[in-house]
């Protein structure tokens, strides 16, 4: 089997440490690994698969290497710096910050819904945000067989989607210190508050959520959305009210749900079986219940879902788009 050379940018933080685990759990075929981050990281060792990597800084040169993919999850940032310079050297970047995601040119990916996008790349493939990526996986499904007219999401984030910098302030908290990260305390509280606010009264989450969903569904889909962040570490949670064009059975729903890839479907109210952020916790599926219909409007219904942010919302959906592209390689230079 062919092997390939990939490098981890942000490979201390905590997506880049599950980059790490999920390559080697899903056995990617990994001939070098290049370990990159600031230079407060340089010289660090880091064990992959009973070896030690040394942690390179990240700089202009990183990439002149025979490098095939680089996983980046550094901040918006160093992505919008350094992707560009690695793809002007054949490097293909999947990168997990939200700096290149809207752009017409970048593909926006999740594997289970629209694969077949990942080649119209011209060097850069974004990772869509967490809670779009555990969304948009039981939505194609049910867009094609009843065309959806309006999403109305509700979410309850972790804070592990801030880095370790979020679990310091929650773990801060709970001991009674003050927090670093968030505007307020999260122990004990939910911030409606991700990220910053916008012009339109959204937060730039929200702004995420909608704008992101339209380009991996469909453009003239409405969609609208509420993100909180609330005093869980890991999975975020999303309730979902979808309003359709066609009518459906909840029965056929249910089936038509667990009949997509990567999602299972919990969901016995009878023996108090639903979804939870415990539960999904070191998972790469996206996990759906509470199936009900929405009796306020014609052809409405509700969906809970949870997924682990770090692992399908982060790094394992990173990984599976590397995996999508080697699939596709056959043997050639993957770009270029
Ligand atoms: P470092 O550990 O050296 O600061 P998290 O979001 O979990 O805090 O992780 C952020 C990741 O991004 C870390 O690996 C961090 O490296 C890396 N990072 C942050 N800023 C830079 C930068 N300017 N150049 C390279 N890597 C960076």
């Amino acid at each position: 089997m062919k092997k390939y050379n990939i490098a981890i940018v942000g490979a201390t933080g905590l997506v880049g440490q599950t980059f790490l685990q999920v390559l080697e759990e899903r056995k990617f075929p990994i001939k070098n690994l290049y370990l990159m981050a600031s230079s407060r990281s340089a010289g660090k060792k880091i064990n992959f698969m009973g070896k030690d990597i040394v942690v390179e800084e990240l700089n202009e040169s990183s990439f002149d290497k025979d490098i095939d993919i680089a996983l980046f999850s550094a901040g918006g940032d160093t992505s919008k710096k350094f992707s560009p310079i690695a793809a002007s050297k054949g490097v293909i970047v999947v990168d997990n910050s939200s700096a290149f995601r809207m752009d017409d040119e970048v593909p926006l990916i999740v594997p289970e819904v629209n694969p077949g996008a990942v080649f119209n790349h011209k060097g850069i493939i974004a990772n869509p945000n967490c809670s779009t990526i555990q969304s948009v996986v039981p939505l194609r499904v049910l867009d094609e067989k009843y065309k959806i007219k309006r999403i109305v999401y509700s979410t309850y984030q972790a804070v592990s989607g801030s880095g370790l910098a979020g679990i310091k302030d929650l773990e801060n908290g709970l001991a009674g210190k003050p927090v670093e990260n968030y505007p307020y305390q999260i122990a004990g509280n939910c911030l409606p508050h991700i990220d910053v606010f916008l012009e339109n009264g959204n937060t730039k989450e929200e702004q995420k959520m909608i704008d992101e969903t339209k380009k991996i569904l469909r453009a003239d889909v409405k969609v609208t959305a509420t993100c909180v962040r609330v005093p869980v570490l890991h999975s975020h949670s999303v309730s979902m009210n979808i309003e359709f064009e066609k009518e459906f059975d909840v029965e056929e729903v249910k089936k038509d749900l667990a009949s997509v890839k990567g999602l299972i479907v919990e969901d016995d109210v009878k023996n108090n079986i639903y979804p939870m952020a415990i539960n999904s916790k070191g998972k790469d599926e996206v996990f759906v219940g509470r199936i009900r219909r929405d009796q306020s409007l014609d052809n409405g219904l509700n969906l809970w879902v949870v997924a682990d942010n770090i692992r399908k919302g982060a790094a394992t959906n990173t990984i599976q788009i590397a995996e999508l592209l080697i699939a596709e390689d056959k043997g050639r230079k993957l770009w270029k």
